[in-house]
């Protein structure tokens, strides 16, 4: 059993991620979330998070982090998230609301014990944690980041947004010979799902009629470009700790252009030393199956629990 954290700013994909885990309780002890401003203000993502977590009756420490990139501005993409971050379903407060704590010390006493990171927005965060905590580095047993790319981006030609996002924390997250897992845009194709597989989530059960709406919305970009899928770029981390022997990855060193027109590409060598496990490519249809046991799986235990 791994300890988890989650450090994500949901996001339609982020809450993916995250319903993998929680249909995984033999493999993950989720300690917490911490959230960033990323897709939509931190204070948009958080409120998402709380919600879908109420929505769920599942009871964790949700705290809101950084509202700022370390050096730049946050730009929102209300083109791929809408203006809330998570439209799509229409989701109410409920009793899961926003720990009024301060993100890093909480982090702190999640890292008292070896602990994996699940890093699924800019890793601002993350690399204030580094900065300012240096003591509890030891126990990042592992960071799982999705972001970069190997090839071309999504927000730049040739950038992915997290790391565009704060680029800056990127490279101190990256230099920190911490165990980091890479999954970039190229890897999360391979954790993409058939809009046929979609379209039965919905009204078939609880949960997956929440995931139904969920990716209705975020598959609109690649329907409206007459593609058979969506890539589901989170949950590439989650899928990677569940089924790591589904996915081809290499050791390559990974560095970070800070500033330009290439702002937050990754540069990846593989001819010297490595600090990152860059993973490369994954098994599709295989991971599409476990998605649909997981969505099913948490349907039941929620109807098991009324
Ligand atoms: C990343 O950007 C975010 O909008 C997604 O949630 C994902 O983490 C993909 O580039
Ligand atoms: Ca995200």
């Amino acid at each position: 059993m791994r300890n988890i954290i989650f450090d994500c700013d949901p996001g339609h994909d982020d809450i993916m991620a995250i319903f993998a885990a929680l249909a995984n309780p033999e493999e993950f002890n989720i300690l917490g979330f911490t959230t960033v401003c990323g897709n939509q203000t931190s204070d948009k993502v958080t409120k998402n998070l709380c919600r879908v977590l109420s929505y769920l009756d599942k009871d964790y420490v949700v705290v809101e982090g950084e509202k700022k990139p370390l050096i730049y501005n946050p730009e929102p993409q209300p083109l791929a998230h809408g203006e809330s971050g998570l439209d799509g379903p229409i989701l109410l407060d409920g009793k899961i609301r926003n720990k009024n704590i301060n993100y890093l010390e909480f982090l702190e006493s999640c890292l008292s014990t070896k602990t994996t990171i699940m890093a699924l927005g800019p890793l601002t965060n993350i690399a204030k944690l580094i900065s300012e905590k240096p003591h509890v580095i030891p126990n990042i047993e592992q960071i799982v980041i999705m972001g970069g790319s190997i090839y071309g981006g999504n927000i730049l030609e040739k950038s992915e947004f997290n790391i565009y996002a704060d680029p800056h924390a990127a490279k101190i997250v990256f230099d920190s010979g911490l165990d980091i897992v890479l999954a970039p845009l190229e890897v999360c194709d391979y954790c993409s799902l058939k809009h046929n597989v979609i379209d039965p989530f919905k009204s078939k059960g609880y949960v997956s009629n929440l995931t139904y709406e969920i990716l209705e919305f975020f598959s609109r970009y690649s329907k409206e470009r007459n593609k058979d899928k969506s890539p589901i770029f989170d949950l590439a981390c989650t899928m990677y700790l569940l089924h790591k022997e589904a996915f081809v990855g290499k050791n390559a060193y990974v560095d970070v252009v800070l500033e330009g027109e290439n702002r937050g590409q990754t540069i990846i060598n593989y001819s010297s030393d490595g600090n990152v496990l860059v993973l490369e490519s994954a098994n599709n249809e295989f991971l599409q199956t476990k998605f649909i046991e997981y969505i099913n799986r948490l349907d039941l235990e929620y109807k098991n629990n009324r």
